[in-house]
């Protein structure tokens, strides 16, 4: 059988990855390619790098690409370990010139929502209903909201106050590396976001991703929150995978 095929990109502060997508499975078609984010990040010199891993797969098709910024119709609006001359900008023309694509075939969305998405429509196919949260944590942590499914674009709840904190400054997987936190320090430090997001909205399920998701069973065991937690089942490759479904559902924002 031949696979339906999509491509997506996923930039973020340390590295830009970008692979071909079989879209009816869910995964990557191939090895993905990952070239470190130039520094600075600047829009051309990403763009440049977005455009290197397209041609090397030789791909002429529609191409989804994440950004960790808040990004309605195109546009970044907030820049989130990337450089801050992306405010402002038209990411999705940007590609579009760089690929030589038209204005449809690119769609650029926020990363943690590009990770909600490949996560809602390949994993977890029993969980959909309600409202469902994922969680990335990494250097930050992003938001990912769906109810019955349907993504509510943009939400920042890592950037929750938690006692006068932002939360990501204290609960992001980062901040555990940076201060050498145990698991058990830390998955305190993340109950306590998850119960003031709880708080907040109620969810049915919440999907911790991010790379820490893959030591699932070291932390999540740990938490003490209302809402059932599970790990993200794409890991890594959600960011390529959702911001490829991004396009073919064309998502524009
Ligand atoms: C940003 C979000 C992003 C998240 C993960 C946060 O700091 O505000 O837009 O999704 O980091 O990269």
């Amino acid at each position: 059988m031949v696979a339906t095929l999509g491509f997506g990109v996923d930039v973020g502060g340390s590295g830009i990855k970008g692979c071909t997508v079989d879209l009816e499975a869910g995964k990557l078609h191939g090895e993905r390619i990952r070239i470190p984010t130039p520094d600075p990040s600047k829009p051309d010199a990403v763009a440049d790098v977005v455009k290197d891993i397209v041609d090397q797969f030789g791909w002429r098709g529609p191409v989804g690409v994440t950004l960790p910024a808040v990004i309605k119709r195109g546009v970044a609006y907030t820049a989130a370990n990337i450089d801050k001359s992306w405010l402002g900008t038209n990411a999705s023309e940007l590609f579009g010139e760089r690929l030589g694509l038209a204005p449809a075939d690119v769609v650029v969305i926020n990363d943690a929502d590009a990770a909600g998405i490949a996560e809602i429509s390949y994993g977890w196919p029993d969980d959909r209903e309600g409202v469902v949260v994922l969680l990335t944590f990494g250097t930050g942590i992003g938001s990912a909201v769906f109810v019955d499914g349907k993504l509510v674009p943009n939400t920042e709840f890592g950037h929750l106050e938690v006692d006068g904190h932002d939360a990501e400054t204290r609960a992001a997987a980062s901040v555990k590396d940076d201060k050498g936190l145990s698991w058990s320090d830390w998955a305190q430090r993340v109950s306590r976001y998850i119960r003031g997001l709880e708080d907040l909205i109620w969810p049915d399920l919440i999907i911790a991703g991010g790379g820490v998701s893959r030591k699932a069973d070291k932390w999540l065991p740990l938490l003490e929150v209302r809402t059932r937690v599970v790990p993200a089942e794409l890991r890594n490759d959600a960011g390529i995978v959702g911001a490829a479904v991004a396009v073919r559902e064309n998502m524009h924002g």
